[in-house]
């Protein structure tokens, strides 16, 4: 994939099409989506009844007929069409008129790193769906790394982290490319889905997948992995009954079933570490890992990683939100060696 910043600069939208949330970045206007990657169908006439948040609220709460579905998978757009549809709903009647109206209509998106041919041109048909003549795709990495500001122009090392929903990417940047990169198919959801297994396993439990975030949130402290309370209550649905139950919930137990993901993720920072040159790596010390995506707000996983790493980790600001300001400031030609911030360590 191989995109000038020139050809960038002549797009005026950028989209981040991920598992969990749709982001859109419009030149001049900034980011003007940023919602769940979901849209609930009505199954008998084949009409889109919602999108975003409010289709999301749907999920386990619909009669038979209407279906709720999320059109992008593992980072990748499995349905385009209703991935179209989806897009053009977010976007709104007066934007998507807008964009429509714009002559040589031209729109960025970022694709996971190393997408196989398909999958990149499933991103393609989407855009091309809303209007856009041509479609410049951008490696999630280095848009990620541009958007928290990492200096990946100059000769030094700087390592990112994209913990997105589906997957985790981890990258070795220098000099504008990526030296070395992992993607493992593991993020966000497959930390909440051991959860979820857990209590069903271990509590007999159904806890409703809304109620995974203020579990960890009870249970973190000063961290899911460091001391925080004991044991919290959490409510959900006895798995025989069906009733409402409430049980009590040790924290070490959460943290024991969420080691597996966790491990496929450290293993993936031992390989990209691996795969390095020697020079590299005694950059990487000094300035250690950076971390962006939605799952990156993990309470405590930041200092899990320093603790297996030794290495220094940072959180960008507005993590979740990283990738698609890197595309727009890409497309809005911000991105100067010398404008980009030195980290921060
Ligand atoms: N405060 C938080 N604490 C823990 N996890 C969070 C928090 N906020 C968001 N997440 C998790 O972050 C994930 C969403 O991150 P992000 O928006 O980067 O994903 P995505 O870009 O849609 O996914 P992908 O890049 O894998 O396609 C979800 O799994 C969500 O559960
Ligand atoms: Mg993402």
């Amino acid at each position: 994939m191989t995109v000038s910043l020139e050809q960038l600069r002549r797009c005026q939208v950028a989209v981040d099409l991920g598992a969990a949330r749709t982001r859109v970045f419009v030149k001049g206007m900034g980011l003007v989506v940023d919602e769940p990657s979901v849209a609930a169908v009505n199954t008998r006439t084949g009409s889109l009844l919602a999108v975003g948040t409010f289709a999301e609220q749907m999920t386990g709460r619909t009669p038979g007929y209407i279906r709720v579905v999320r059109p992008v998978s593992g980072g990748t757009v499995v349905d385009i069409d209703m991935a179209r549809r989806m897009l053009g709903q977010l976007l709104g009647d007066k934007l998507r008129r807008r964009l429509r109206r714009t002559p040589n209509l031209r729109a960025a998106a970022c694709t996971p790193h190393e997408s196989d041919p398909l999958a990149q041109r499933a991103t393609v048909e989407t855009l091309v769906g809303l209007g856009a003549r041509r479609v410049e795709l951008v490696d999630t990495l280095i848009a990620a790394a541009v958007g928290c500001g990492l200096p990946v122009e100059q000769p030094t090392a700087t390592m990112i982290m994209v913990c997105g929903a589906a997957t985790t990417q981890i990258a070795v940047l220098s000099l504008g490319s990526i030296v070395t990169a992992e993607r493992i198919p593991v993020g966000g959801e497959a930390i909440d889905r051991a959860v979820v297994q857990h209590l069903r396993q271990h509590h007999e439990l159904l806890l409703p997948s809304q109620s995974v975030r203020p579990l960890q949130l009870a249970l973190s402290g000063n961290g899911l992995f460091l001391d925080g309370p004991e044991s919290t209550e959490i409510h959900g649905r006895d798995v025989a009954t069906g009733l409402a139950r409430s049980v009590r919930v040790e924290t070490a137990a959460v943290r024991e079933a969420i080691n597996t993901p966790l491990t496929a993720v450290l293993d993936g920072i031992g390989r990209v570490l691996r795969g390095c040159p020697p020079d590299l790596v005694a950059d990487l010390s000094d300035r250690g890992i950076m971390m962006v995506g939605g799952s990156a707000l993990l309470p405590g996983l930041e200092q899990m990683l320093r603790n297996a790493t030794g290495m220094p980790v940072n959180v960008a600001e507005r993590p979740d939100i990283c990738t698609v300001l890197g595309l727009g400031a890409m497309l809005e030609g911000k991105i100067e060696p010398m404008t980009l911030a030195p980290l921060t360590s």
